[in-house]
């Protein structure tokens, strides 16, 4: 059953910064854009990248294998929106980022 992990403190993770987690056993992206974070399977689809290390820049991840770029907030890459990464609910609580997964 999905249930909401904490993953990291909000000041931990600053604006324009992406890191990468492992919660439940599970590989996750995370990205703060402008203060709102969002959560992605931390494997790119097209060769497993982790794309917690990719570059944010506004909304938008470049993978830091082969630059396949993604749009965090919907998970879809930005040329084939078909291509998508799957996304996982986040939400804050006292300070602290919360994101499903299960
Ligand atoms: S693995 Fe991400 S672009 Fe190739």
């Amino acid at each position: 059953m999905s249930e909401f992990v904490r993953a990291i403190a909000v000041v931990d993770l600053s604006p324009g910064q992406a890191t990468e987690l492992t919660l439940e056993g599970q590989p996750v992206a995370l990205f703060n854009v402008g203060g709102a974070f969002h959560a992605l399977l931390n494997r790119c689809p097209h060769r497993g990248g982790p794309l917690g290390q990719g570059f944010l820049d506004g909304a938008e991840v470049s993978c830091p294998w082969h630059n396949w770029t993604f749009n965090v907030t919907t998970g879809e890459n930005v040329v084939s929106a078909e291509v998508k990464v799957a996304r996982h609910e986040v939400k804050v609580e006292d300070g602290q980022v919360y994101v499903k997964v299960g």
